[in-house]
């Protein structure tokens, strides 16, 4: 079914009321410290949503493109300053709560998703911003651990509420360094910058065309028209995730200390900076592993070229066949998928309506992304949900979406 954008905006109303009631509830302590004067219109509303990779995966680190985008599925957080100096968090998708103090913002083992709220604030203070204590509820129909950033759009969600309540001028580049670093140093995950990127410069109808190199980018008009974003989650749970990401990231840094040398070429800085036939002219001066980790590199900031161009011409067929030539190279050369990710790309592939598919993320579990055809969805998901059940036992999600703004305060209609 098509989601209407004015149908959308009032399930995001009713959506955020509900939480103001929730905020109520939970936090009717700090209603009585304002002696009743405290109203809903004084709360301020955050959305912040998930994101995409339509293609350009594992090129963030190595400085190279990526078309990504903001998704119409969001994380919600109202709230408002409660004049003490700790920090109060309910989150209602998890029905968990946490309290800390802002002068000794610490590493909290027991409560792994507070991390991304406290390593947020941790950055800003940091970075000398001025922060008070407040109170805040969380909720969102952002599926977690799907791989499409629901800690990203946590952080940019926290940085939007501070910036709100505390009038700071922050901007949206330092955003996206403030958040990554809070991922990278305090949560301890080394990504490089696209999700938060994403989350905090999505425009609704468009792509991002971004290059890691200088984080310049373009907004691309991408008309899905009768289509729309398919998202297929394994539920495989990404267990190699992190150690095999780290082992990736160091292979691409071996090779970019390597290839200057065999290359006798100091200007190489990155694996970005190489071309498909150089790389062939140094294939046999290097480890095989190597070779191929670079290929991957360089061949998929090509067709993040390619992609954009068949996107300005409006030509989804081609791009869907760039996305499977995507998954292949993730799956021979950079070696990061699994059977159960091939399988849902080989299989979605198949079907009529659908515009190619690939693993999207870091890999080793989580989904795939598929462009298809709105008046196919119910047969689309119907294929691939019983395939999969029979062959691994697994019923997959099935998340559907649009491009959306990204982060953004949200004024209520009739507060
Ligand atoms: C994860 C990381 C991103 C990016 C992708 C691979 O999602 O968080 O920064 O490196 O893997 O493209």
């Amino acid at each position: 079914m098509e989601i209407k954008h004015s149908t959308e905006e009032s399930v995001i109303n009713s959506s955020f009321k509900k939480l103001q009631d929730l905020y109520f509830e939970i936090f009717k302590a700090s209603d009585q410290r304002k002696n009743g004067t405290f109203r809903k219109k004084n709360l301020i509303n955050v959305l912040s949503p998930g994101r995409v990779n339509i293609i350009g995966e594992h090129t963030d680190y190595n400085l190279g493109l990526s078309i990504n985008a903001a998704i119409n599925k969001y994380v919600l957080i109202t709230g408002y300053e409660n004049k003490t100096d700790y920090v109060e968090v309910f989150s209602r998708h998890l029905n968990d709560s946490n309290k800390f103090l802002l002068d000794d913002i610490t590493f909290d083992k027991n409560t792994h998703w507070i991390n991304y709220i406290r390593g947020v604030l941790k950055e800003y203070i940091q970075h000398g911003y001025r922060i008070g204590g407040f109170n805040i509820v969380v909720d969102g129909n952002l599926p977690i651990g799907a791989g499409i950033s629901s800690s990203a759009s946590l952080e940019v969600g926290v940085a939007k509420f501070i910036e709100q309540l505390f009038n700071l001028k922050v901007d949206r580049k330092k955003v996206v360094k403030y958040c990554n670093s809070a991922e990278n140093n305090f949560v301890g995950v080394n990504c490089g910058f696209m999700d938060q990127f994403a989350v905090t410069y999505g425009k609704k109808n468009h792509v991002i065309y971004l290059n890691f190199k200088d984080l310049s980018y373009e907004y691309v008009y991408f008309n899905l028209g009768d289509n729309l974003i398919l998202i297929v989650d394994s539920k495989e749970e990404r267990n190699l995730a992190k150690t095999e990401y780290n082992k990736r990231r160091e292979e691409c840094n071996d090779a970019v200390q390597l290839i200057p040398k065999i290359a006798k070429n100091k200007n190489i800085k990155s694996l970005s900076d190489i071309s498909l036939d150089l790389l062939h002219k140094l294939k046999d001066n290097m480890p095989e592993k190597l070779f191929k980790r670079v290929k991957h590199v360089v061949t998929e900031n090509n067709r993040v070229i390619l992609s954009k161009e068949y996107l300005l011409k409006g030509d989804i067929e081609k791009l869907g066949q760039v996305l499977l030539e995507s998954h292949n190279s993730l799956r021979y050369d950079y070696e990061v998928s699994t059977e159960k990710l091939d399988y849902l790309v080989d299989e979605i592939s198949k079907i009529k309506g659908v515009y190619g598919g690939r693993l999207m993320g870091a890999g080793f579990g989580g989904s795939i992304i598929s462009i298809v055809k709105k008046s196919e969805i119910d047969i689309i998901t119907d294929i691939i949900g019983s395939k999969f059940y029979k062959k691994f036992n697994i019923v997959p999600d099935f998340i559907k979406c649009l491009f959306s703004d990204g982060t953004r305060r949200v004024e209520l209609k009739d507060p």
